[in-house]
């Protein structure tokens, strides 16, 4: 189930995944919702495919963001599949409270997970994509084993933490890395990046090979995000044509 999940996302169109933290934290459904649909002018295209939604601890990362009862309120309150990104310590005790609440995917760190074999399966088997994220400085390489019992890879492309920081191209590297892992068949990943994505960071990731694309400052610090969203996946179509189909 969670596999076919994939499956169907899987080079359809560039996926664009706005991140809440750059949103108001006090109007979350409403912030959700202007991504959701698309806006004016859009060109036709869909609104966002995931809602990104950052979960930060004050361990693993220096910073604090919001937890599971945010996660279900807002899975209640909008119809975006939900795209949890978990900067927590002890993953395998907590990650899989939110594939219970409904989200889609579920990211979680290696480096913070105990045994990512098998919290993959937990999140599976509640029903999400399972999901894992690098830092920037960590390889790809050890992870490939792994890397056969999840659904999605992130990429991450700034260090974890904070929104509005600046675009580390030398994770591009593992971003080519996994496309061919994927396109030879190695691997069966969404591959994502996180991190800086704007107008002028984009271009270069998609030909790289990124599927999915997060962004946070790009999109909720526009005057219009649904514009914003849909102005990404056209720069991601027009650099990287080949990879989409009509
Ligand atoms: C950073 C978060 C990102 C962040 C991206 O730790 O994981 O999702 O919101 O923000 P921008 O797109 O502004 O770099
Ligand atoms: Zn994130």
């Amino acid at each position: 189930m969670a596999v076919e999940g994939r499956d169907s996302l899987l080079g359809v169109h560039p996926m664009i995944a706005p991140s809440i933290l750059s949103a108001d934290f006090a109007r979350l459904a409403e912030e959700a919702a202007a991504v959701a649909t698309p806006g004016e002018g859009t060109g036709g295209y869909p609104g966002a495919d995931w809602l990104h939604v950052d979960v930060m601890d004050a361990h693993f990362v220096p910073n604090l963001t919001l937890g599971l009862p945010v996660v279900q309120s807002l899975r209640a309150a909008t119809d975006i599949p939900l795209d949890c990104h978990l900067m927590i310590e002890d993953p395998d005790r907590w990650a899989p409270g939110y594939a219970e609440a409904g989200a889609k995917n579920v990211t979680v760190h290696v480096e913070a997970a105990h045994d990512p074999v098998m919290l993959a399966r937990d999140l599976r088997a509640a029903g999400a994509l399972a999901g894992l994220s690098i830092k920037p400085n960590t390889p790809l390489d050890p992870y490939v084993e792994v890397l056969k019992h999840y659904d999605t890879l992130l990429v991450m492309s700034v260090e974890p933490g904070f929104g509005g920081q600046s675009f580390m191209p030398e994770v591009l590297d593992k971003v080519r890395t996994a496309r061919r892992l994927v396109d030879t068949g190695h691997l069966k990943l969404i591959v994502e990046i996180d991190g800086g994505i704007n107008a002028d960071t984009i271009e270069e990731a998609a030909e790289a090979g990124v599927d999915c694309f997060v962004a946070g400052s790009a999109v909720y610090g526009a005057d219009d995000p649904a514009r914003a969203v849909a102005a990404l996946r056209e720069s991601v179509r027009r650099s990287a044509p080949h990879r989409w189909a009509d």
